[in-house]
């Protein structure tokens, strides 16, 4: 019989439920965006969220169950999202957790955001093996990660300052595209050349997997004021393209300089700016250039949602890895504090 699990996702501005059977396969994956509230504000506002959260929760989870053709009493646990992001968001998706693990008499399964992002991974391709090296790349962080089994994860590279979603929002901010900003620098970039202009590469050449992205979105915002006051018109598809180029340079410098130190075989590619088609075929490019495997999750299961919780799950679930019901959630929950590294 299949291990049918429950995720829950609500660690930012998307209420999402999923099931998934084995870690493996997607019954029903449920994303509701609130993307279009926020719009209005230019970026998430904590506050909103959480009540949006409260509001579609039930609901979103109702359609998963429904549409996966099950009912509570076929769980066999439920996972949900308990760290890092905002922590009113987070404490709605942990206190209906709860309240199923309760009723249901289930495990609870308390599951790290970052790490959830890495198993979408596995839920696109089951057969990957440790060890392996991650590279998470979302709005809250640039992580890359060593993984040696699927509880020894260690952080061997993260952000300074402005992870790279967070850079392509506010540089697209700065270009006058509205928010996310992922998304619409990769639609203008398509117009544009990347070489028409040179933007900085921060940290290339540094012998650190470290990453830091405000000295390039501070370079946008400069060569926009520049032109602007020359009076010059501003190629905003050029510049996009540009932008796209210098994150994407580092992002896979940085990884493929890792799989070779630590003599690895495998990288995985995810979070939200995983979308980003140009960053997945640099990516695909390199991979097949080092012989080396490479998975990256199809786009909707890059960016935010249940599944990758649920199937993060139950690899929490096959070693009993459960959590008390007073476990609380943490805004800033480090990526090592499920596993003893
Ligand atoms: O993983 P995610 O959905 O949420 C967080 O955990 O933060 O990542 C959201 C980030 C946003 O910064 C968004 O602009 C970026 O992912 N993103 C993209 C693309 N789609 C989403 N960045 C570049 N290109 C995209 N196509
Ligand atoms: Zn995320």
């Amino acid at each position: 019989m299949s291990v049918l699990i429950l995720g829950i996702e609500t660690s930012c501005d998307e209420t999402a439920a999923a099931v998934v059977a084995d870690g493996r396969e997607i019954l029903a994956n449920i994303v509701a965006s609130q993307v279009e509230v926020h719009r209005h504000f230019g970026g998430v506002v904590p506050e909103v969220a959480s009540r949006r959260h409260i509001e579609a929760l039930n609901p979103v989870i109702a359609t998963a169950l429904s549409e996966a053709g099950i009912s509570f009493s076929d769980l066999a646990a439920v996972a949900v999202t308990h760290g890092p992001g905002l922590l009113g968001s987070l404490l709605v998706g942990l206190m209906a957790a709860k309240s199923i693990a309760f009723a249901c008499n289930i495990p609870l399964i308390t599951v790290h955001h970052i790490l959830a992002h890495v198993y979408a991974c596995f839920l696109t391709a089951p057969d990957t093996t440790f060890p392996l090296i991650a590279l998470v790349v979302s709005g809250g962080h640039t992580d890359l990660i060593y993984a040696t089994s699927h509880s020894e994860f260690r952080l061997i590279g993260q952000t300074r300052d402005d992870a790279a979603g967070e850079a392509f929002d506010k540089a697209a901010r700065a270009m006058g595209l509205g928010y996310p900003g992922g998304p619409a620098i990769e639609r203008l970039a398509r117009e544009g050349a990347p070489t028409a202009l040179y933007l900085p590469r921060p940290m290339l050449e540094e012998q650190s997997y470290d990453t830091s992205f405000s000295g390039l979105k501070t370079a946008v915002v400069n060569h926009l004021h520049r032109e602007r006051q020359k009076g010059n018109p501003v190629n905003l598809a050029d510049l996009a393209a540009a932008f796209q180029a210098a994150v994407t340079e580092v992002l896979v410098t940085k990884a493929f300089a890792a799989a070779a130190d630590f003599k690895v075989k495998t990288i995985l590619l995810a979070g939200g700016v995983a979308a980003n088609g140009y960053l997945r075929e640099r990516f695909r490019e390199e991979a097949s250039r080092r012989h080396l495997r490479l998975v990256i999750p199809p786009p909707a299961l890059c960016t935010d949602n249940a599944a990758m919780v649920a199937a993060a799950g139950y690899y929490h679930f096959l070693r009993g890895d459960f959590a008390p019901l007073t476990v609380n959630a943490v805004a800033n929950l480090p990526l090592t504090a499920d596993f003893a590294v």
